[in-house]
């Protein structure tokens, strides 16, 4: 009988450490790291989620979702669809469908409708918890003071609310990693803001001027050697169920890049900003900021300005606080195999 139970046991322990951190690969001096993952899950989000879920040095606490990529609700679903075929069990709470300043606004999402290259991915078994995305946040800080670091892979909107709504736990927050900016590049909404900062500016600068510590990961990190080739989504389709997943939801952003001027290969953003938090030495420099993001309407919306610490500006005084830590290097051509490596465990 005792041996019958064993399997049974097994199947049980294996059920419960699906995406909790498994113990053998991270020592006890390094617990697991308590994070929560916020997202307006297009595809390169729900990749990022994939990486998370496989990266033993993270303890996902929750997934909350907004509107950004796509709509708050098939946001939740993509990424409901991420981390079921992940085999992580990591609740998703339903945040911002408006922005901050309370705007409904369309999704734009050059990722296709679904935000997941509209190949009919998106079947979901679970749904989203009954808690507020807000109320979650909050809660898993007020519960874990000085441990949760926060990893924003779209617009700021839940993050500001949170400040908003409870700025005292908020303070509680021990870092926000946010894939957004142009860093010192160029944007990508416009010529000089990105996406995400670019969609909710307002927000963004909330968050910025929060004062909590902010590392930021730039489109200028997810250039040239970075980008995804098609030979590498080759290799991942041929890598297994995931590695089709994530190569068929790229399927209309690789058309996009292909029809404007970036034939075979695109960045995935949010996976390498996944990549700075979880992968050790894969950062080789940052520079220590102060981050100004410009909310007017005009030209600059959405640009964020970096007054770097200790550089003399001829017609600025450059006393703010440098609560941002921009990353200004990373190993652009390892970061295909360090996914896969990742991915394929
Ligand atoms: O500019 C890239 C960012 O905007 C990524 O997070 C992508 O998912 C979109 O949200
Ligand atoms: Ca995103």
């Amino acid at each position: 009988m005792r041996m019958k139970m064993i399997p049974c046991l097994l199947v049980l322990f294996a059920m419960v450490l699906a995406c909790a951190p498994v113990s053998g690969e991270t020592t006890a001096s390094e617990a697991p790291r308590k994070v929560i993952i916020d997202t307006d899950t297009g595809a390169d989000d729900a990749s990022a989620l994939i990486l998370a879920a496989k990266s033993p040095e993270l303890d996902i606490l929750g997934v909350t979702v907004l509107m950004g990529n796509v709509s708050l609700e098939q946001g939740t679903r993509n990424a409901l669809a991420a981390l079921e075929i992940a085999g992580c069990d990591a609740p998703v709470y339903e945040g911002a469908s408006r922005n901050y300043s309370g705007e409904k606004i369309l999704p734009v999402s050059v990722f296709g409708e679904d935000g997941m290259g509209e190949k009919g991915l998106i079947h979901p078994r679970k749904k989203a918890q009954e808690e507020d995305a807000v109320d979650f946040i909050l809660r898993s800080v007020r519960e874990n003071p000085g441990e949760v670091e926060i990893i924003v892979l779209g617009p700021a909107t839940n993050i500001a609310l949170a400040m908003d709504r409870d700025p005292e736990t908020m303070k509680q927050v021990k870092r926000i990693w946010s894939m957004a900016t142009a860093g010192l590049g160029v944007g990508n909404a416009t010529p000089v803001a990105e996406f995400n900062a670019f969609l909710d500016a307002p927000a963004y600068s909330r968050m910025l001027n929060f004062g909590l510590p902010v590392t930021i990961i730039g489109l200028d990190m997810c250039n040239g050697e970075a980008q995804w080739t098609d030979e590498n989504f080759e290799t991942l389709r041929a890598s297994g169920e995931i590695g089709r997943f994530v190569t068929d939801s790229f399927s209309m952003i690789r058309d996009f890049y292909n029809q404007n001027g970036s034939v075979g290969s695109v960045m995935n953003c949010d996976s390498l900003a996944m990549m700075c938090v979880v992968e050790k030495d894969f950062v080789n420099r940052t520079i220590s900021c102060h981050g100004s993001c410009c909310t007017e309407i005009g030209e600059t919306h959405g640009q964020v300005i970096f007054y770097q610490e200790g550089f003399t500006y001829d017609l600025v005084l450059n006393d703010f606080e440098y609560n941002v830590t921009l990353v200004n290097s990373v190993d652009k051509a390892d970061y295909f195999d360090l996914y896969l490596k990742r991915i394929e465990k």
